[in-house]
């Protein structure tokens, strides 16, 4: 067990490097299924959830080697079963239905329970598959996808789900016939995840569009692919400059990607200007208050959603945040309330007011983003702050509190005794 430990008050400064994406990465290794053979993978962030997709497959007979560089070997795959003691971990184990089904007939993964930012059901990638013809049984908290061979279809999603789409992309690529996705979401993974199957031989047209074409193949070969940059990492590290009051080049992103999230940063206030190579975001003393609904993308991502609030303590006034992709994602609040932050929640509105001076304390990370977001709050706090269970951290970010250290952060992580 770890905790991070963080004295506030340091501006950051320098450059830093942004790391793979684990909202493509996720998805691309488990399209690794679709076909037979070795495909390799570059820029593979190193992070929790990846290891547990890299066990999942693993657990499915791939073989899996090297780490930035991964290389997949699906010539041995004999099982078809996601177990619950990895999916309960991390909820994109689901992502190997798609592929499962498309290759082999059959898939089994243990349903994601709830998790803690909400219910997270799969029943839209369930709908998708029973569309193109697989038979699906749920029992015991197991779901069973069986199809001799998919079959094209047209398939209109209820409601934008990002692993859903993907799913049933790599459901499609290798279905008997042509499917059709509408109101599929545009998120740049999902475009990414296109790329990827058709650089394998697939058929795809308008991923990243809201509606996608799949042509099915009768068979994929593997591939070799470098993952796009982690554009929440990205932010975070935006939000991190801006709120430090630093002057920070952040290497290697997609400014392309975070639209909306540029948007907001310079509506608050910050200097963000694309260089050469990279985007250089410069804080600045007046943080003016502006409001925030979360949306599919292009929209404002609600992975950013955390970090933003922090980024709001400090404006003068009070700014709106609104979560509308997840019904529980303010576990944050109550810890950045006892850091001193002012924020009321009314339903899925939180209304935050500033400036507030945070004070460090001991803090508990909840979900993935709301650890980011207690980093950052400790970056600014009067005194320390320690941030405890980081194993969520660990899950979506790759040695977060290194890149913040090497900006001149007094960051570091301490080894805890015992359970916490
Ligand atoms: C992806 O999760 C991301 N994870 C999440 O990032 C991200 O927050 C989310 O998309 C929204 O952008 C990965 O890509 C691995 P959804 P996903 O299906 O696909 C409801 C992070 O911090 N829904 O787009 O699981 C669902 O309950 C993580 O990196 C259904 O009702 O999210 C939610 O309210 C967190 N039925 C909404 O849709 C379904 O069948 C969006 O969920 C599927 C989803």
């Amino acid at each position: 067990m770890y905790k991070i430990v963080i004295k506030g008050g340091r501006r950051l400064r320098g450059e830093v490097s942004v790391s793979g994406a684990k909202n493509a990465a996720l998805p691309i290794l488990a399209s690794s299924l679709l076909a037979r053979g070795q495909s390799t993978y570059r820029n593979v962030p190193g992070l929790g959830d990846v290891i547990t997709m890299r066990k999942l497959l693993g657990q499915l007979g791939a073989e899996v080697s090297g780490d930035g560089t991964t290389v997949v070997d699906t010539s041995n795959v004999v099982n078809f079963e996601a177990p619950y003691e990895l999916v309960k971990t991390m909820r994109a184990s689901a992502l190997v239905l798609g592929p499962l089904v498309g290759r082999y007939g059959k898939a089994q993964v243990s349903l994601p329970g709830g998790c803690a930012i909400g219910a997270r059901p799969i029943d839209q990638h369930l709908k998708g598959l029973s569309a193109m013809g697989a038979r699906i049984e749920l029992e015991h908290g197991l779901v069973t996808a069986r199809a001799r061979r998919l079959h094209g279809a047209t398939i209109v999603f209820d409601v934008v789900t990002v692993t859903g789409t993907e799913n049933l992309m790599m459901a499609a690529a290798l279905a008997k016939g042509t499917t059709v996705l509408e109101n599929a979401a545009c998120e740049p993974e999902v475009e990414e995840l296109g790329r990827v199957l058709n650089k394998m031989g697939a058929h795809v047209r308008g991923a990243g569009t809201s509606l996608i074409t799949i042509e099915g193949v009768d068979e994929l070969h593997p591939v070799d692919h470098a993952i796009i940059p982690d554009r929440i990492e990205a932010g975070t590290l935006m939000v991190a400059a801006a709120i430090t009051r630093g002057n920070v080049l952040i290497r290697d992103c997609l400014p392309e990607h975070l639209d909306a999230v540029i948007a907001k940063l310079v509506a608050a206030g910050a200097e963000v200007t694309m260089e050469a190579d990279g985007v250089r975001v410069v804080g600045k003393a007046d943080i003016k208050p502006t409001d925030i609904a979360t949306r599919p993308h292009p929209g404002f991502p609600t992975d950013m959603q955390a970090q933003f609030m922090v980024l709001m303590s400090k404006a003068k006034g009070q700014s709106v945040l609104s979560e509308n992709i997840f019904e529980n994602r303010f576990m944050h609040v109550p810890e950045l309330m006892r850091m001193g932050a002012d924020i009321v929640i009314d339903g899925h509105i939180a209304v935050v007011r500033g400036p507030v001076k945070l004070k460090g304390a001991k803090v508990m990370a909840t979900d993935l983003r709301a650890s980011a977001c207690l980093v950052l709050a400790g970056l600014i706090a009067d005194g320390t702050t320690e941030v405890l269970r980081v194993y969520h951290l660990d899950r979506g970010y790759d040695h977060l509190e290194r890149k913040l250290r090497r900006l001149g952060a007094d960051i570091r992580r301490v080894k805890v005794k015992g359970e916490l």
